[in-house]
């Protein structure tokens, strides 16, 4: 069922747990997450970004295959289509394709210019019926070629930009794209909490899923995050699941360069990755 984010968010916000929002690359990714969400009954997200969509060819295939796989598969939990750290122009390409929830990252841009290009995209988005995440601070790391510092976000900005009426709300806090160095400083609670005083009510959106230990992730949760944002850990567990299954030969056997047995050891990593960060987050079950 593709609907917009703000309901699940809602609901997570009220029952102190977070949605996965999960980055997808081609038709396994999609399948892989679709399966998995249908099978533990949550509530689920299907991430893109900008580099993701041109490589399956543009937004509006990413929202015909997800459109009808989602009708094929039978899949019956809230499913959410949201473009990930979008452009203004992105956003405008994917509300036309047909997603179901835009992110306008106006992270780079002067904190007055952020409020009017989000407040633009707010009344756009809601009058078709979408939701819309907007960010404030910077995620830190490298994430199809959007780079960001890292800087933590300005309480009083996130304030402004939550006052537009956007759904959810992305603001740095310290958490990096990709794989987080070993001098890792560690998620800045004190910012999280400054950041939900503020706010309200606000659904809060942590990136940089991969890598972030339970406990932070459990404690963020607790401090207002509804929605957590996981990809590089999928494409690690892709690829190590590939490479094991290549390096033992078994794509010499018989007929095991078929791409559907190639690429099956990969697709069930994904599974079981997304399965258990759903367990950790608490949205298992929650689809109802
Ligand atoms: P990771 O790749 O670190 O899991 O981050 C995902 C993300 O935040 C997508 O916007």
């Amino acid at each position: 069922m593709l609907v917009s984010a703000a309901e699940m968010l809602k609901k997570a916000k009220a029952g102190h747990y977070a949605v996965g929002q999960f980055n997808i690359n081609n038709l396994e990714w999609t399948k892989s997450v679709l399966l998995t969400a249908e099978e533990l009954r949550s509530p689920v997200i299907l991430g893109v970004s900008e580099g993701a969509g041109k490589y399956m060819t543009g937004f509006k295939t990413v929202a015909a295959m997800v459109k009808a796989m989602d009708e094929e598969l039978g899949i019956t939990v809230p499913v959410a289509l949201h473009l990930d750290h979008g452009t203004y122009e992105g956003c405008y390409k994917c509300i036309k394709a047909g997603f179901t929830s835009i992110m306008f990252d106006g992270s780079h841009y002067a904190i007055e210019e952020n409020i009017e290009k989000t407040k633009e995209l707010v009344a756009v988005a809601h009058n078709l019926g979408l939701s819309i995440e907007a960010e404030v601070g910077s995620i830190g790391g490298e994430e199809d070629g959007v780079v960001g510092m890292g800087e933590c976000a300005d309480p009083n900005e996130c304030k402004a930009i939550a006052d537009l009426g956007v759904d959810m709300l992305a603001a740095g806090i310290g958490n990096i794209h990709g794989k987080y160095p070993a001098n890792w400083a560690g998620l800045s609670f004190e910012t999280l909490d400054a950041v939900q005083q503020k706010t309200g009510e606000m659904p809060l959106v942590l990136h940089g899923g991969t890598g972030i230990p339970e406990d932070m992730i459990k404690k963020a949760i607790s401090l207002g995050v509804a929605k957590i944002n996981v990809n590089t850990e999928c494409q690690l567990s892709f690829a190590d699941a590939t490479r094991k299954y290549i390096e033992a030969g078994k794509d010499l056997e018989g007929k095991g360069f078929d791409p559907r047995k190639l690429l099956a050891p990969g697709a069930e990593a994904i599974k079981a990755t997304v399965k258990e960060k759903m367990e950790l987050f608490g949205s298992v079950g929650k689809a109802e």
